[in-house]
């Protein structure tokens, strides 16, 4: 269990190449895997959740060759996969547990998917709902947490109106219906982040979308002759792993960050909206499209940010990045509200309790609520160095780093390595762009 000091910075400078991100790089393994032949995937993350969906692939039967940040998957085609004797572990990755569910309840196998403590708290049954409506037998710990039991099952195509906007839901239900009888529809309440969609139109999937709805033709059972199709493909940089970094650039006037090729996919770029909104100077330079994904550079100068309310349908648009929100909120004029997201008191840890305990533990004026919390603004004070406990959850160990930079003396962050989740070279990284 590593610790991390956190010095306080003058301002950040430099440029900075992100992992490849998070999402993108999961679907991208999984589809691979159900690919006929051998896929390149360039600037694959190095996420250790990645790593997880990874060594799920290879104990399901594909090819995994790993060389620096390129991924060579060959995949056994879309019936190919066999069962694996031991149980599949995610580790701490929901969306590989999540994922892979929609593609195990349609294998003519049964499969034990796994995770770590974190994990087998999460909430399963927004994903064995579904599954089930499609024919699925899935065996769970009291029906909703991991260890999941999975029978595949013939599935069969439904008409699916999500209860929650999920990335993770609607991207089981689609995965699944690749193996289903006929078209599956799947109508999200709000838009959420749309790779799956992307990545199986890249892989080849007969996939249409309006508004809201979704629709995946399935590919026709073993002797149907519907196919994937290997891909070279590359992964845009992590948004999510930018935000860190835009956040903490945005904390000093004299910051000058270059992050290149980050995707910006319309579906994940609403924080970027919400950074502009409260004031922090962000310039996104070269647009182009990869593989139906967007991708960009941002620069990012120091900013006095004006904080505000983050609620409602927004929520879903941000919800990995509220841990940073909320861990600026003291830095910020008005303070930071964020509503209407219960929904982080079931992601790696509790985040609205591991927020509330380590602002505290800074010295900041915050209030808890059930669906969220609320943090003044800098003019109840500057934020003190202290020892933050991340619970085991890379985004906090990331966020209180970032706010470490700024407040007055030492932050020492327990457990650091968690940070590895989603960045494995976060730290690194901070202390070569901050300048003290
Ligand atoms: C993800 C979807 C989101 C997000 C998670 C990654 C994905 O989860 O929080 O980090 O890759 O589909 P939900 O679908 O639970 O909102």
């Amino acid at each position: 269990m590593k610790k991390e000091t956190i010095q306080p910075a003058k301002h950040l400078t430099g440029g900075l190449d992100l992992p490849g991100d998070k999402s993108v790089s999961h679907r991208y393994a999984m589809l691979a895997a159900l690919a006929g032949g051998a896929s390149e995937l360039r600037h694959f993350s190095a996420a250790a959740d990645c790593r997880s969906t990874l060594a799920c692939m290879s104990a399901l039967g594909a090819g995994v060759k790993t060389d620096k940040d390129t991924v060579r998957v060959t995949g056994r085609g879309p019936h190919g996969l066999k069962s694996s004797w031991r149980a599949l572990d995610a580790e701490n990755s929901g969306t590989t547990m999540r994922l892979l569910a929609g593609i195990l309840a349609g294998q003519q196998f049964s499969s034990k998917l796994t995770g770590d403590g974190s994990l087998q708290k999460r909430p399963m049954k927004r994903v064995i709902g579904p599954l089930r409506e499609m024919g699925a037998d899935i065996r769970a710990r009291d029906d909703n947490f991991a260890p999941l039991e999975i029978r595949g099952a013939p599935l069969k195509a439904i008409d699916y109106k999500m209860p929650m906007a999920s990335a993770q839901v609607k991207s089981a239900v689609l995965l699944a219906g690749l193996f289903a009888d006929g078209v599956t529809c799947v109508t999200e309440p709000a838009r959420t982040r749309d790779h799956t969609e992307l990545a199986l139109e890249e892989f080849g999937a007969a996939i249409e979308k309006d508004g809201r709805t979704i629709r995946i033709h399935g590919l026709g059972g073993a002797n149907g002759g519907g196919k994937l199709l290997a891909k070279s493909l590359d992964v845009p940089g992590d948004l999510s792993s930018a935000v860190f970094f835009i956040a903490a650039a945005s904390l000093f006037p004299d910051s000058n960050v270059l992050i290149h090729n980050v995707g910006l996919n319309p579906t994940r770029t609403a924080i970027l909206d919400l950074f502009a909104s409260m004031g922090a100077a962000i310039q996104i330079l070269g647009l182009k499209s990869a593989h139906g994904e967007v991708v960009g550079d941002l620069a990012v100068k120091g900013a006095s940010l004006k904080g505000g309310v983050i609620a409602g349908g927004q929520i879903p648009l941000v919800i990995d990045e509220l841990p940073m929100l909320a861990a600026l909120g003291p830095y910020t004029e008005e303070g930071i509200e964020i509503r209407d997201a219960a929904e982080l008191r079931v992601k790696e840890s509790d985040r609205i309790a591991a927020l509330v305990e380590n602002l505290l533990r800074m010295g900041a004026s915050v209030e808890e609520r059930p669906d969220g919390l609320k943090v003044e603004g800098r003019r109840a004070g500057k934020l003190r160095g202290a020892e933050i406990e991340p619970r085991g959850d890379h985004r906090i160990a990331m966020a209180f780093a970032v706010a470490g930079l700024a407040a007055k003396g030492n932050t020492m962050i327990r457990d650091a390595d968690c940070a590895a989740v989603s960045f494995p070279t976060f730290f690194q990284e901070l202390n070569r762009l901050a300048e003290r």
